[in-house]
């Protein structure tokens, strides 16, 4: 096996396995730099000897050449396992170094320790064994300490090492160890009753208990950090779960043979077991497990494999092959815990792309049900969440994806959210279960149906959703189509922002979240209003592209058309209809469009109308030639 260019750190793992045969151990170290976490790691490195050194060497070459040598890397590698997602330019600063003693071989994950830096530590501890969580002996437990037991924890990390370092500095006091390690207990006791916890008195610079006892603390009698890194045991559970392995490319060189390959993420497999792609659950049998040193009569979570199956079935990148025995749930609505790491908030009812697994989902996040606070572990109303904050709420997917709770498997469980115009990582989540709402609501097929409907008013239907600042003079132009189309013989309705405000979304303000359900809403309005066959006008200011393009792909190819009312801020501003520009630079209105909130124009509208030399009945008149030229009206 050769060490591929698009392999990452998870298969470097499965690399070392098969190269020799001492167990591996992943561990992340969580603390700042200020707490001696470089030379804690510096000192483990170089005590250690690097007994391989050969292959540390080559190992060394090819992070470096994949980039995940102290430089930043892709994030949905990480995820998903593939440099074929590079192309997203998603990237968290995680090392990893790779080391080895006559017991076992280490994967450190290496992350910045400030508090922004939380989404790296979380991607460490995502494929981490054990942390080890970092305590400055003078400064005690931290805020800090906490959210990183509690992300780790979350992530499922069962193992954790107090280190609590500097101990030269606290002249080897053993009261301040106590007191530090019952304070961090007390704390650990309401993460969960599965946590275990070894506190480790040390001295990264001095080396006392990194490698060999230290002859400063003959108070303690526990294992030194390498001690234990070498005797915890190493968790099988993935071993033990059920088969499953996501599908990240269909290998079809000719008509002979079609595999599937990927990554054992959980379980085991052989030739003859019967087995099921998923979402489309058919059966089959496991043909042949295909590797480049030849095939193989069982292959194990970890190690990347292709599979031929005994029958032609329905499979592509991105679906999950299972054991037919025991299949994981499939479903499209999940209640999650989320770890949101942008300092863009969370905005419930916006579209997002979430990848789980070898695929790439959109969806939508429901407002919280509650974020947690990471210093009392209790529950907080929340109605986002914003950088760092983790809390429990539904999302919606727009299809099926096969899952397993992340306790149960972490790759059949674990996803990242991404924001769908720049593709940066939004955050982090884990599924806890299926919603069964999903599954008991089904679309209900009318004998009437949208065609039928606008055949009888002898019309296409249409959108015309008229986008601009406030005062553009959006409700103007839409007000005087609308007449031209009722003189017509046109079935039209207008859906204007100031009105809808004041019933269906009466509950809305301006903020950014509410501005993304306000348009929610609306989208779905006019999507049921042109179901019914009519020519809906919607008169917004909409100033987000994503929800714009939301409403657009909700609708019928051909039926959407954005309408830019292109009037600059200036000229919006100097006419001030209604007064509120003037409220607005006086501090009187928060968050408005164009003063101290966003106006995102668009980028490709169907029609963009400047109204500065335009009189509103021209602008009317532009817009019913372009719909007449398209043959809507
Ligand atoms: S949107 O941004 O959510 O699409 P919408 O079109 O519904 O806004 O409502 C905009 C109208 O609300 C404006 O034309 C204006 O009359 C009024 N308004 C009140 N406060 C604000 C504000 N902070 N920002 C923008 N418009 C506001």
């Amino acid at each position: 096996m050769r060490l591929h260019d698009d392999l990452i750190a998870q298969d470097i793992g499965a690399y070392l396995e098969a190269h020799e045969h001492k167990s591996l151990l992943r561990f992340i170290t969580c603390g700042s730099v200020d707490d001696g976490k470089s030379t804690l790691i510096g000192r483990m490195l170089y005590d250690s000897k690097m007994i391989y050194e050969d292959q540390l060497a080559n190992l060394e070459a090819d992070s470096k050449k994949m980039g995940t040598q102290g430089k930043d890397i892709d994030f949905a590698l990480l995820v998903d396992g593939l440099a074929a997602e590079r192309e997203q330019g998603i990237t968290i600063d995680v090392a990893y170094r790779f080391f080895s003693t006559q017991k076992r071989k280490f994967i450190v994950a290496d992350t910045p320790g400030h508090e922004q830096y939380t989404r790296n530590m979380a991607t460490g501890a995502s494929t981490a064994d054990v942390a080890i969580l970092l305590i400055d002996a003078r400064r005690g437990v931290l805020t800090q300490t906490r959210r990183h037991a509690f992300i780790t924890y979350s992530l499922g990390i069962r193992h954790m090492v107090l280190a609590i370092n500097k101990m030269d500095l606290v002249n080897y006091d053993k009261a301040v160890f106590d007191e530090i390690t019952a304070e961090f207990m007390a704390f650990a006791d309401e993460l969960g009753p599965d946590l275990e916890i070894e506190p480790i008195p040390m001295s990264a610079l001095k080396g006392d208990n990194i490698t060999a006892p230290g002859g400063n603390t003959p108070w303690y009698s526990g294992p030194s950090l390498m001690e234990y890194l070498e005797t915890v045991p190493v968790d099988d559970a993935r071993r033990n779960a059920p088969f499953r392995m996501p599908v990240q490319w269909v290998n079809r060189p000719n008509l002979d043979f079609r595999g599937f390959s990927g990554q054992i993420v959980s379980g085991t497999v052989k030739p003859g077991d019967r087995v099921k792609t998923l979402p489309s659950a058919k059966e089959s049998r496991i043909a042949r497990i295909v590797t480049m040193d030849g095939d193989l009569e069982e292959a194990m979570a970890g190690q990347s494999v292709t599979l031929t199956l005994e029958d032609e079935i329905d499979c592509s990148r991105g679906d999950v092959i299972v054991t037919a025995e025991n299949p994981p749930e499939v479903s499209d609505q999940f209640q999650v815990r989320l770890l949101w790491m942008s300092e863009r908030p969370l905005l419930p009812g916006r579209k997002y792309i979430f990848k789980i697994g070898a695929k790439q989902v959109r969806g939508t996040i429901n407002a919280p049900k509650y974020a947690i606070d990471i210093n009392t572990l209790g529950d907080e109303p929340a109605r986002t969440l914003e950088l760092n904050e983790f809390g429990v709420t539904t999302i919606a997917l727009d299809e099926p994806i096969a899952f397993d709770p992340y306790t149960n498997i972490r790759e059949m469980g674990g996803f990242v959210i991404i924001d769908r115009l720049n593709y940066d990582t939004m955050g982090m989540g884990l599924v806890d279960f299926a919603l069964r709402r999903a599954s008991n609501i089904h679309w209900q097929e009318l004998d009437v149906d949208r065609v039928g409907l606008a055949e009888q008013k002898g019309q296409k239907p249409a959108i015309l959703w008229f986008t601009g600042l406030s005062g553009s003079g959006k409700s103007t132009i839409a007000n005087i189509v609308q007449k031209r189309l009722y003189a017509m013989g046109r079935h039209t309705f207008v859906l204007d922002g100031d009105n809808v405000r004041h019933g269906l979304n009466r509950d809305l303000g301006f903020t950014d979240s509410d501005r993304v359900e306000n348009i929610r809403r609306i989208s779905h309005v006019a999507r049921l209003m042109a179901d019914a066959g009519l020519i809906v006008l919607v008169s917004f200011i909409s100033p987000f592209r994503s929800e714009r393009q939301m409403a657009r792909n909700l609708t019928p190819e051909g039926e959407f058309v954005e309408i830019f009312i292109d009037t600059p801020l200036e000229v919006a501003e100097e006419r001030d209809v209604k007064g509120l520009y003037k409220k607005a630079r006086a501090g009187e209105i928060k968050n408005f469009t164009g003063i101290d909130s966003p106006y995102e124009p668009p980028l490709n509208p169907e029609i963009q109308i400047g109204t500065i030399e335009k009189s509103a009945e021209d602008s009317a008149e532009n817009i019913l030639a372009w719909l007449r030229e398209k043959g809507i009206v």
